[in-house]
């Protein structure tokens, strides 16, 4: 794989970083009325505005050139065939063969994936039909009510994300809950809601061996059993989704209970598989399949659109701009739609556990920063919250604004506030207020000039910050699937175009080893002595407050 930086398109990006960090996106803008016909994109469902980004066509052109000469089309084509480009593990990367929707086959090693996810999905289909029609009935003969779903990371992050973006569709006969923290209170308080009679676990785990997953199921079981007192009710009481037979075996359940996924299927990744369970059973079969043809749209459009209108593509080639380039190495998610709340926390582990890697494909350390730090809430409660950095802070955040046409709920002029709000602060970020309007304000609000002058270097903003706005027609389920593709698009690419495995998660493999060591020294009366001296004495002082 050639090395990116030197790459002509590299060099060309280089010198023209030196000349953008000189310019003003007000100018950009105020010298050129079509900036936003230029740097706008549109696919059903989607406005995509990336004007506010300071780029210029000359940038535009050599950040194409970029992906072109990185390979990306070939690289693209190798995960849509089944490739196993997760060089690392060995293993194919195809999320997109779960919603394949025109069925056309895939081989992984001589198997048609296509076939296997159908009946996956049929499985699915058949049991969440039973629970949610009443015809699947716990150990006393009386219905589900309510659903606790145990899982960490991918087995949670995105099930639980897309349950409260759609939560406003869901008819409101289940309840759904998600446990993912092995801190006791968040199980303990689910159960304090819950009854045994009525309640399914789902227990999903990729590899059935995550230690917070597994102390939560067992607590779970243990719980379970002090009602129903019968071993066997736990069959009706509990499926898991995972790629482990023999560990789903060991824990208690029954074959038939379990929905399975594969190893092409990063955790990441994978809310379009069984790991989707939780939201079938919540939100009805049918919602769960818009979700994948959503996601299908944007396959087929990342598949087939010119790189000049690709927009995962250009999402990504923005991002390595901003933080290979320009080095503003943080970004900003801030969803003007309370439905999306969870996206930044989503987006945190599919970019950072993605792409927060230091060396390339084939080993040698990267030159330039790969991921930035993704960060963010609602938009509204930012504002409120941490905009000052935005607009006045001294570090630059590069943020996507998120907003749909229609809202959700209807409630007065709620909406029309709402948008309001998304439309000045990216127009505010990019514009700023200069020193000449500050004064005109102080003075035609009658303060004097020594006022002026205490105040005006404060009210300063300077603006140049570049934003990304996506206007949704409505959050809906296959607008929830068409946006996230957008971003496991964009987040392929980015990899690819800095050169690094997006599919492995070595450095969250190491957290996990580590913290079972400790684990079982803190069972243990001695204190082991090969830590170093901060480590034993924080060791040392939890044993001892824990014990005295
Ligand atoms: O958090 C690290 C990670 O390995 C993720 O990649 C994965 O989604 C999560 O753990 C959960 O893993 P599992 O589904 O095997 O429990």
């Amino acid at each position: 794989m050639n090395c990116r930086t030197t790459l002509p398109s590299w060099h060309a990006l280089s010198a023209a970083s030196e000349q953008l960090k000189e310019q003003h996106l007000k100018t950009l803008f105020d010298t050129d009325s079509e900036r936003f016909d230029k740097f706008s994109r549109q696919i059903p469902g989607v406005l995509f505005d990336f004007s506010k980004q300071l780029i210029d066509s000359n940038v535009f052109e050599q950040l194409i050139k970029l992906a072109k000469e990185s390979d990306v089309a070939a690289w693209r084509d190798k995960m849509f065939s089944g490739e196993k480009i997760n060089i690392t593990e060995d293993r194919a990367v195809l999320h997109i063969a779960l919603r394949n929707r025109d069925a056309t086959p895939i081989f992984v090693d001589g198997i048609n994936v296509t076939e296997q996810v159908q009946a996956e999905l049929e499985k699915i289909k058949v049991f969440t039909d039973r629970v949610r029609s009443g015809e699947w009935t716990g150990y006393t003969g009386k219905t589900v009510k309510d659903i606790v779903a145990i899982g960490v990371g991918g087995s949670n992050l995105g099930p639980q994300m897309v349950t409260e973006a759609l939560d406003a569709y869901s008819d409101g006969n289940l309840n759904v809950h998600y446990v993912s923290n092995v801190d006791g209170v968040q199980l303990g308080e689910v159960l304090k809601k819950v009854h045994a009679e009525t309640t399914l676990f789902v227990i999903s785990s990729k590899t059935f061996t995550t230690s917070e997953t597994m102390n939560n199921a067992r607590s779970a079981v243990s719980w379970f059993l002090d009602s129903a007192i019968e071993q066997s009710a736990v069959a009706k009481h509990f499926v898991a989704v995972s790629t482990n037979l023999e560990k789903t075996r060991a824990f208690g359940i029954a074959d038939e209970n379990v929905f399975t996924m594969w190893d092409w299927v990063g955790g990441r990744f994978s809310l379009w598989s069984a790991i989707g369970l939780p939201i079938a059973l919540y939100l009805g079969f049918e919602t769960f399949v818009e979700v994948l043809e959503g996601a299908f749209e944007v396959d087929t459009h990342f598949k087939t659109a010119e790189f000049e209108n690709n927009i995962p593509l250009i999402m990504a080639l923005l991002s390595v701009w901003n933080s290979s380039f320009l080095g503003y190495t943080s970004q900003a998610i801030l969803p003007y739609d309370q439905a999306l709340h969870m996206l930044p926390a989503y987006l945190q582990q599919g970019e950072m556990e993605s792409n927060g890697k230091h060396v390339t494909f084939d080993g040698q350390t990267v030159p330039y920063t790969t991921v930035p730090i993704i960060w963010g809430m609602t938009g509204i409660n930012g504002q409120h919250a941490f905009y000052q950095c935005l607009h006045q802070g001294n570090v630059i955040v590069p943020s996507d604004f998120i907003a749909s046409v229609e809202p959700q709920i209807a409630l007065g002029n709620h909406h029309d506030v709402l948008l309001s709000n998304f439309f000045a602060q990216t127009e505010a970020l990019m514009a700023g207020v200069n020193e000449q309007e500050i004064r005109e304000d102080l003075a035609a609000k009658g303060k004097s000039e020594s006022e002026i002058e205490k105040l005006v270097a404060h009210k300063i903003h300077q603006g140049n910050r570049p934003t990304t706005s996506m206007i949704l027609d409505k959050v809906d389920a296959k607008a929830v699937g068409r946006l996230i593709a957008l971003y496991e698009h964009k987040i392929f690419c980015q990899g690819i175009i800095l050169n690094v495995c997006s599919f492995d998660q070595w450095g969250v493999e190491l957290g996990k080893g580590l913290a079972s060591n400790i684990e079982a020294e803190l069972k243990q009366d001695n204190i082991r002595h090969d830590h170093d001296s901060s480590t034993s004495g924080l060791i040392a002082y939890y044993k001892q407050k824990r014990n005295s």
